[in-house]
């Protein structure tokens, strides 16, 4: 019989290179959750608009390619599409136009979408992006907001991504983050419930152990065979 109960959800939202990426996919491991990176499906629209020459700060062109690109209502071909490559996701490029795609109402309601689509096949599940806790899924038991000083997640960036310089990388999320926070739509913002907290000064370890507890508390366990599923797709470890 087809399973309706809702999926369990763990959302983790923040800033780029919050640690949103490193931590999830220790948890995704820890408790047997399958992991979704959402701000692929962005990058995946964005380095298509750019690849097909589409203005990508047209509502109109942007919301016909999403059309195209989502036409067989298949999450997986795009959430865990192997086609794209990190070097290709992450190039300037596409990092530049993300944003201005992603505050287009189309693109959002075409990739929550897909996100729901996604939870419903993996039922335990951790969520990354910017507005899991507050618009994809609002009623999430579990929610963290990850964040850090711009300074020291420009500087991780780096780190992560050698070859780029740490002015270029410090300007690069200073105007994501004004992007993401000032959107009509689905603005980077911690949900009022979300657990926030502040890696600046944290090691992986102590974050991973913070957050670790809460999952805890709120009754999430370590896998067993029968609720154990492998996660969809290798993760692009990003933030
Ligand atoms: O890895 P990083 O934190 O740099 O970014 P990402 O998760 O790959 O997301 C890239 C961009 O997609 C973000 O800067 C947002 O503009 C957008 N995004 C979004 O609007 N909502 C999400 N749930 C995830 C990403």
């Amino acid at each position: 019989m087809h399973d309706t109960t809702p999926a369990m959800v763990i959302a983790v939202d923040g800033p780029a290179a919050a640690g949103k990426t490193t931590t999830s996919l220790v948890l995704a491991r820890t408790f047997g959750l399958d992991y979704l990176e959402s701000g692929k499906a962005f990058r995946v629209i964005a380095c298509e608009a750019l690849r097909r020459r589409r203005p990508v700060d047209d509502p109109d062109a942007i919301g016909n390619l999403c059309d195209e690109l989502f036409a067989d209502g298949d999450s997986g071909s795009v959430l865990a599409s192997a086609r794209y490559t990190p070097l290709a996701l992450r190039s300037p490029d596409v990092t530049a136009a993300v944003p201005v795609v992603a505050r287009m109402p189309d693109v959002r309601r075409h990739i929550t979408a897909l996100i729901h689509q996604w939870a419903a096949q993996h039922r335990r599940c951790i969520i990354e992006g910017r507005d899991i806790g507050t618009a994809v899924f609002p009623a999430a038991p579990v929610k963290f907001y990850l964040t850090a000083t711009t300074e020291i997640r420009a500087a991780r960036r780096v780190r992560q991504e050698p070859g780029h310089t740490y002015d270029i990388v410090l300007a690069d999320v200073r105007r994501r983050d004004l992007a993401d926070m000032t959107r009509t739509i689905a603005p980077l913002t911690p949900a009022n419930d979300a657990i926030e907290i502040d890696t600046s000064r944290l090691t992986i370890r102590q974050v991973l152990h913070r957050m670790s507890a809460v999952c805890r508390t709120r009754g999430i366990d370590n896998p067993t065979p029968d609720n154990h599923i492998s996660p969809a797709s290798p993760a692009t470890p990003s933030t």
